[in-house]
């Protein structure tokens, strides 16, 4: 479905974002996996994904910084000259009620979550424009469509993220670039690991379809995006949750 196109993944070397890597170089395409702090962990994940036979390549920087973006869109000119898909996916919390978060705690949030998707969208799109082709993901949440406890700093990065892929859609459209937005419900991931079982299992009765997802469910709908099965759809917020809102 991705044969000869190269895709960019932030936070792409383990949980949600290595699910769509995975199922993206299955799928024929060759990636690029920016990553903020662990090595091993993404050079293991490289060394993984390199046995699906596409080039896997890592990139180490913080989104939050928008030399980044301008540094990475450097590099994908430099390697293949063009980039087909981009997944803002990269994302942090930092969970407290609001009487005890402090502005540093929301300003953290918001720069890696929202101003990150900016930059990443604002670099890679120039590229994308020029070729006038190509498919933009980022990643919302259940969180910025109906809100969470403790979650006002990330429920407003992802409710951004959220305008601004209905932005960018319609900015770009015309240019050939699709943008749409996935909002995952309840991921097991290493995010939602810090959650005691009992928490899990109240949060799974509160799922229509009764289990947590996992990042593989995130990853099909993000390879049914990227591909040409969703070539008339943009604008969309997608919300992959198990039937947590409906
Ligand atoms: P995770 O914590 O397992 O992985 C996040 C990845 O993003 C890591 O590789 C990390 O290095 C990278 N990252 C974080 N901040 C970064 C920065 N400033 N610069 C570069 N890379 C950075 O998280 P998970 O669960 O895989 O989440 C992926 C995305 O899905 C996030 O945007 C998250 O908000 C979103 N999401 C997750 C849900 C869940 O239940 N796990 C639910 C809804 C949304």
């Amino acid at each position: 479905m991705l044969k000869g196109k190269t895709a960019v993944i932030t936070g792409g070397v383990r949980g949600i974002g290595k699910a769509i890597a995975k199922a993206f170089c299955q799928n024929g395409a060759d990636v690029i996996l920016c990553y903020r702090s662990n090595d091993e962990e993404a050079e293991k994940t490289a060394a993984e994904l390199k046995k699906l036979g596409t080039e896997v390549t890592i990139f180490k920087g913080d989104v939050a910084d928008p030399a980044t973006a301008k540094e990475i869109a450097k590099q994908v000119k430099e390697y293949s000259g063009k980039v087909d898909i981009l997944v803002n996916n990269a994302g942090i919390t930092n969970d407290k009620l609001m009487m005890r978060m402090s502005p540093e705690d929301f300003t953290k949030v918001i720069d890696a979550n929202l101003n990150g998707t900016f930059y990443m969208m604002k670099e890679i799109s120039a590229l994308m424009v020029k070729q006038r082709s190509g498919v933009i993901i980022n990643m919302a949440s259940v969180s910025g469509l109906k809100g969470n406890p403790a979650q006002i700093n990330y429920s407003a990065s992802k409710a951004g993220i959220v305008g601004m892929t209905l932005s960018a859609a319609k900015e770009l459209g015309r240019r050939g670039i699709r943008v749409n937005a996935i909002a995952p419900g309840f991921i097991e991931t290493d995010m939602t690991a810090i959650l005691t079982e009992d928490q899990k299992e109240a949060a799974a009765k509160n799922i229509t379809l009764g289990r947590l997802g996992q990042p593989e469910d995130i990853a099909n709908t993000a390879l049914f995006l990227a591909s040409d099965m969703g070539a008339y759809i943009t604008g969309q917020v997608i919300s992959v949750d198990g039937g947590i809102i409906m």
